[in-house]
């Protein structure tokens, strides 16, 4: 698939993150699919909290919102290179980078913007600027090309799963797993796509469905719990995720929930795909054991929206994120290609340098 070839117009119109010049505007994701918001950021500390609140989210997307947030920060800064700079903006970087703690995006997009400040001479401003920008641009190139390499491994007439939200939403246009599900319904590979709802939060029943009904695909949503179901029913040939962090053994962080549909589509033969930017991989992190798993407020699983629906006076346990094992996943799926069954070896030949 060529860019030439696929209409990303048609498939592609959703920005969740746009730079004004002086100010981030996000659209917020917290009051979708009801209403369509943009918020306002225009200092370091504002982004931060946005990405904690989770306004904007999903892997690439806190990424690329801090490295923003730093170009906000270096307006209050005075410095004469970028060294000078970098120390100054310390501060902000860890305090942006404290947002979130399991996506390896957020620590990735930072340290790259605090690279390319430290090497640069007094012009450091137009610099950091320049790599916000470049992150984006690269996160959407990077995304369409998997999503010409994600399809292509789909038969024809296909139906897929995917959880959670990896669309256009959560990264700089087009997705991650959406973008791989986006190009195989545009290349006919794919019939019917699935979606679990995703609790707590609902990305998949507010944010994904709606995605995907901006771009006239209709798809059908379960519960959490019908997965396994719809598996043994022969419904589904592909799960189709994202990833927050793919350790050097292939080992994937994503969404709460992935870890029981890959061992529930290894159960039933259905196969199992990570996409996601190589920005997503970490090869200082060895395994999944060693991934911080975010924990979020219980509060989150006390109801549905601002509806209370559990008893009272109840404790509980909101892990965001789980940890799946690459022995159970099939293909991961980066711009630099694809590796079937991943394991240590294949992770350090493709992501050594
Ligand atoms: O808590 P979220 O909504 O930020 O979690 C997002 C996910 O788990 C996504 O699957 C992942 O970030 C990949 S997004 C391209």
């Amino acid at each position: 698939m060529t860019d030439a070839a696929f209409d990303f117009d048609r498939y592609d119109r959703i920005r969740p993150i746009r730079w004004t010049g002086d100010a981030l505007e996000l659209l917020d994701q917290r009051k979708l699919p009801f209403e369509v918001e943009y918020v306002r950021c225009d200092s370091s500390g504002s982004v931060a909290e946005a990405i904690r609140a989770l306004t904007v989210r999903g892997a690439p997307a806190i990424g690329i919102a801090a490295a923003w947030g730093l170009v906000l920060a270096a307006a209050d800064v005075q410095a004469g290179d970028g060294a000078e700079a970098a120390a100054k903006l310390q501060p902000a970087i860890d305090h942006l980078n404290a947002a979130r703690p399991t996506a390896v995006n957020l620590a990735w997009a930072l340290a790259r913007m605090r690279r390319v400040l430290a090497a640069a001479g007094p012009d450091w401003r137009d610099a950091l600027e320049a790599e916000a920008r470049a992150i984006a641009d690269e996160d959407l190139a990077a995304n369409r090309r998997m999503g010409a390499l994600g399809a292509a491994l789909i038969e024809p007439g296909s139906n897929v799963l995917t959880h959670c939200n990896t669309g256009s939403l959560a990264t700089a246009g087009f997705g991650t797993a959406l973008g791989v599900i986006r190009a195989g319904v545009a290349q006919g590979r794919i019939n019917e796509v699935f979606a679990g709802e995703t609790r707590p939060w609902l990305q998949g029943a507010r944010l994904t469905v709606w995605e995907l009904q901006q771009d006239g695909i209709a798809p059908t949503l379960i519960a959490d719990a019908a997965a396994s179901h719809l598996m043994k029913s022969g419904r589904v040939q592909w799960v189709v995720v994202g990833a927050d962090r793919i350790c050097a053994n292939g080992d994937v962080a994503n969404k709460i929930g992935t870890y029981q549909l890959a061992i529930a589509a290894r159960h039933h033969g259905v196969r199992f795909m990570v996409a996601a930017p190589s920005s997503t991989v970490d090869m200082d992190t060895p395994s999944g054991d060693l991934i911080h798993i975010e924990e979020r407020d219980p509060g989150e699983l006390f109801g549905v929206g601002t509806v209370r629906t559990a008893a009272a006076d109840i404790g509980a346990w909101n892990p965001v994120f789980d940890v799946t094992p690459h022995t159970l996943i099939d293909a991961i799926v980066t711009e630099r290609g694809v590796i079937e069954n991943p394991d240590e070896a294949a992770m350090r030949e493709a992501f050594a340098s």
